[in-house]
Parts: structure tokens; sequence; C-alpha cells
């Protein structure tokens, strides 16, 4: 890193992370589904990439009815991901080669197969209200209308118990209550011992959720979601927070994400810094494509919108707090087919998205594949594994549908599965993620988009990201660096100005196909443009002339 003046420094601020999905990341045994023997072998290619940290989804012991985010037992390994040994080996290959290592903390809910859950339906005293039991005014009639964000109502009966329990996911995703301090106090000691075993920080599945209004109220409909007024942000969030920092995380130097729904700039503010979180994975700019009726509503990008959020996000966290850079994740589908174009301009496009998402201010995170530019996939009905998606073919074909044909181009461009078909390392069968039979479809451009070809080519998506992590790794700039959104009005270009001490660098993303005309005199004055990065041949430029940019064309220039 070269010197920078007065930055708060911090590890976890300079990382980049890695995000494995272990179920298809790599299988080791022939099983068809990935493992952490399998993520072991691909230490050093993470190595090689040159990212820091990796978080790793969920691999404990769960009946896998949402691949794991529903736990059946906190301190253990799933059999089929492997034993505890093999996860200490990867901690340990992680270690040796300065990589750090994350994990998720699921803890708003568990799985109904844990103990507590198993035990608190019996009518177990010590477990009674570990989860929110209510009756319902009838046995058909759930206790109130709040809408589970896997569709439907969030409310199942229980036979056993003959009462209804929450679940904010699936029916077998039920809601901890976190008002009973043993439930409070079994999380924190879960996760010190989690701690105690060497891991470098959380990542925490949808956190903002844990506290609800008491007597759970009914609530208001918006965007398709009911009653998120009683459970986003409620109202012992803070205190609840504030208890799992001085009793786990006080001391440690440690990173923590938080994933928190329908959080915004502003309020995240109250959540990171100091003896906060490190940042948070919001969800802000996830919704420039979609229209008021949520996730499954399809709508162009508006890029002025994206350019809002981000910027809100940029300029709100400066001071205090930390932006988490991301545009792919296991929840979503492939940023390069969703903000790019996975046709003819596949490559620019991937290499422009990975532009935009390494010279923002904070911390990238890179999902599994994204540096290859992986794409989504064409799913027929009987190919659907994910949960949400099997919700909403079913609720679509009661409520809309004439038949899954009309379902299919939400479930195209929108499912989760689009982000979990198989890591592609070659063009061999099965991409070479497994011997035996993937667990979910493996996407068939495999032959073209695989890590042995872009290691291959120096001019692959690969290489681009390799670049780009060096570049970050080298120039202080990158991660410090203040944003200043320039051209705020253009309607395909995405400017913005980086500056640190005498340090300035201007990036442009054209995030579409067309070739604007670019002028960009006004802010490199006189100064030479040095092209430090960019996804086409070009030549340093003179900016005192317009510039005209290609198809998706990224440039970062120094004016340092
Ligand atoms: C967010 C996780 O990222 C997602 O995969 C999961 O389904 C839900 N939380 C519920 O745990």
């Amino acid at each position: 890193m070269t010197d920078a003046p007065d930055v708060d420094r911090e590890w976890w601020k300079e990382a980049v992370v890695y995000q494995v999905y272990p179920r298809s990341f790599n299988d080791s045994d022939g099983d068809g589904i990935g493992d952490i023997p399998g993520i072991v072998e691909k230490v050093d290619y993470l190595d090689e990439l040159g990212v820091d940290v990796v978080w790793l989804n969920p691999v404990y012991e769960s009946p896998m009815a949402d691949n794991g985010y529903d736990i059946a037992d906190y301190q253990s390994i799933h059999p089929e991901f492997g034993t505890m040994d093999d996860w200490e080996r990867l901690l340990q290959e992680l270690h040796d080669r300065d990589m750090r290592l994350i994990m998720d903390l699921v803890v708003n809910h568990t799985s109904d197969e844990h103990e507590w859950f198993v035990n608190s339906r019996e009518g177990d005293e010590q477990y009674d209200d570990y989860y929110h039991w209510q009756q319902g005014d009838a046995e058909d009639d759930a206790p109130n209308n709040w809408s589970s964000f896997f569709g439907g109502s969030a409310w199942s009966y229980d036979d056993e118990r003959g009462e209804y329990y929450l679940h904010l996911f699936d029916e077998k995703q039920p809601d901890l209550n976190w008002r009973n301090e043993d439930v409070r106090d079994e999380v924190f000691e879960m996760m010190n011992w989690w701690l105690e075993k060497g891991i470098d920080g959380f990542r925490m599945d949808v956190v903002n959720l844990i506290s609800k209004t008491e007597g759970l109220p009914d609530g208001a409909e918006v965007g398709g979601l009911t009653g998120e007024e009683h459970f986003v942000d409620g109202p012992n969030i803070e205190q609840y927070f504030e208890e799992m920092y001085e009793r786990t995380l006080e001391g440690r130097d440690v990173m923590t994400v938080g994933e928190m729904i329908n959080v915004d700039a502003d309020r995240a503010t109250e959540y990171v810094g100091e003896e906060g979180f490190s940042m948070l994975i919001h969800f802000e700019h996830m919704g420039v494509d979609t229209g008021d009726g949520g996730k499954w509503t399809l709508a162009d990008l508006d890029l002025g919108e994206l350019k809002r959020i981000i910027t809100d996000w940029q300029e709100t966290l400066a001071e205090e707090g930390w932006n988490c850079l991301y545009l792919s994740n296991h929840d979503q589908p492939r940023a390069v087919s969703r903000f790019g174009d996975d046709g003819e301009y596949r490559r620019e496009s991937a290499k422009m998205l990975a532009t935009f998402l390494f010279t923002l201010q904070g911390t990238p995170f890179v999902f599994q594949g994204q540096e290859i530019g992986m794409t989504n996939a064409d799913w027929d009905r009987q190919e659907i594994r994910d949960v949400e998606a099997e919700n909403h073919v079913d609720i679509a074909l009661d409520e809309w549908a004439d038949s899954y044909e009309d379902v299919r181009p939400q479930i195209e461009a929108r499912s989760r599965d689009n982000a979990r078909t198989p890591m592609q390392w070659s063009a061999d069968e099965n991409a070479g993620f497994s011997e035996g039979d993937p667990w979910i479809k493996v996407n068939e451009r495999h032959d073209e988009i695989n890590v042995e070809a872009a290691h291959e080519d120096a001019e692959s998506v690969w290489h681009f990201y390799r670049e780009l992590i060096d570049l970050r790794e080298d120039r202080d700039i990158f991660v410090y660096g203040d944003y200043e959104l320039l051209l705020p009005d253009h309607s395909e270009v995405f400017a913005y100005r980086r500056t640190l001490g005498d340090e300035e660098l201007l990036v442009v993303c054209n995030f579409f196909e067309g070739e604007p005309e670019l002028d960009l005199s006004e802010f490199a004055g006189d100064r030479e443009a040095d092209l430090l990065v960019g996804n086409y041949d070009a030549d340093d430029e003179n900016l005192a002339e317009p510039i005209r940019l290609r198809p998706y064309e990224a440039r970062v220039y120094d004016l340092s």
C-alpha cells in the first residue's frame, strides 16, 4: 500500500472478499454436492486470484430446506460437506496463505429440526418460548397478517403443540424469540465458540429481523410484503446488537458483515462504525431493475436510480462507517446477465461491472464464478431447486399464471438458482465440478466459460479481476479515496472521481450498448490523463477533447 494521509486503516477495508457457496463450488467425493475438502483443493486457486477473505455460506448440520440457512446444529458440520476436521484444515490452509475466513451466522431462525425447536414444540418448559408461538383465532386463521419472504403467510400451524409458530422464511425455518434471554445466551455462547476456533468474523444473516414488535400486531402491505414495520429494525434491535458486541465481539479484531433488509444509508450509520458492524449488505441497489411488486417484477435497469443509491451510500458512510460492495451473491441472479450483456458483450460488460465494483469506496465482494463472468441459465420447471423459486411458481400458478411458461421469464431472470449452478472449472463433463450427478444443473455455457479457458486467455475476465485486485492492493486511493459523482444526469455513463491527498482517479463506466460521447475536459483540466485500466484497447487520452466510449466500456484514468 502507498502511504495515505490520515486514513482510518483496517485490514477488512483493504481486503477483497470471495464468497464460496460450498454446495456448488467443488465436489471432492463424487456425490454431486460440493464439500469442504473440495474447497481445500481450491485454496491455491483463491490465493492465485489474490483474494484476502473467504466468506463461507452455511456448512452446519441442516435438513437443507434452504440449502443450509436452516440450521439444525450450530456447532457441527453437515456430513455432505465433510467433518469438523475438514473444516479445521480449511481454516489452517487459508491462514497459512494469509487469507481469512468468515462464517455465516444465521440466528434470526433455526431449522425446525434444531433440538431447541423440537423441545419447544413438545412443550418442554425450558424451551417453551424459544420461538414465537401463538394461538390462531381459529385453526386456519393465522395470528397476524405478516407475510413470509418466501411467499404466503409467515405462520404455520403445528399439530403437536396445537399452536402457530412464526417463520419469516420457509416453514422449516422458525424464528427465534430474541426477547428470551436464554436464547441470547445460547447464541452468544455459540458465537464465542466459533470465534475461539480462530475464525476472522461473521456474515450475519438477515440480522435486522431479530427483534419483533411485542404482541406481534397486524401490519401494512408494502411492495408485496406485509408486516415489515414490526420485524425490520424492531424495537429492541439496538439493545440486542449492543449485547452481542459486548458479549462476543468486543476486543476481537474481526470483520462483521450484517445482512440487513430494507435498510437505507441513513439508518446504516446507526449500525456501523466503532462498536457496530464493519459493514452491511443492503439491498437498495438490487431494486434498480424491479417494479413495485418486489423482486419478481422485472424492469429495465434505471441507471439514474443506481447512481442515486450508490452515491447516497458512498457519501453517507464516507466519514464513519464503511461500504460492502457487491453486485452478485448466492441470492441474486448473475450480475453480467442482469446489469450487463451475457451475449455479444459478455466479456466487456463483465469487466465493466468489475471495474465499477473495484473503484468504489468499500470492500468488494466477489461471488464464486463472477471472476470468470458466469451467466444465468435456462430453467425448466423440474430443474428448479430453490425453495423460494418453487414457492413463487406454486403461488403464481395458483393466482395468475396459466402454465409454467408464464412464470418462466421471471424465474430465468431472478431465481437464486442462477447463482447456484456449479462453479465452472473446465469444459469437461459437469464443468469439472463433480464426477457424480450434480445436485443442480450445470450451466450449458461451461464449455466456453470456465476457469481453465480463462487462465489461458490473457484477455479473460479472470485476468482482469487479477489486475484490479493488484491495483487495489498497490494503491490506497482505490480503498480510501473520497468519492464524488460526476455527470449525474448522463443517461448511459456512471462517472465519478476518487481523490486521496494529491492523487486523483477518474472512472467512467458505460452501462449500455451505445457509444456515447463524453466530455471530461472540465474534470481533467490540462492535466495528462494516464489510462490506468480499461476493458478495451485504448491509448492514454488527451481529455481536453471529447472521447467516445464503446459498448460497456470502462476506463479508469489516473490524473495524479
Ligand atoms: C438470506 C440468505 O442469504 C438467504 O440465502 C436465505 O434464504 C435467507 N437469508 C434466510 O436465511
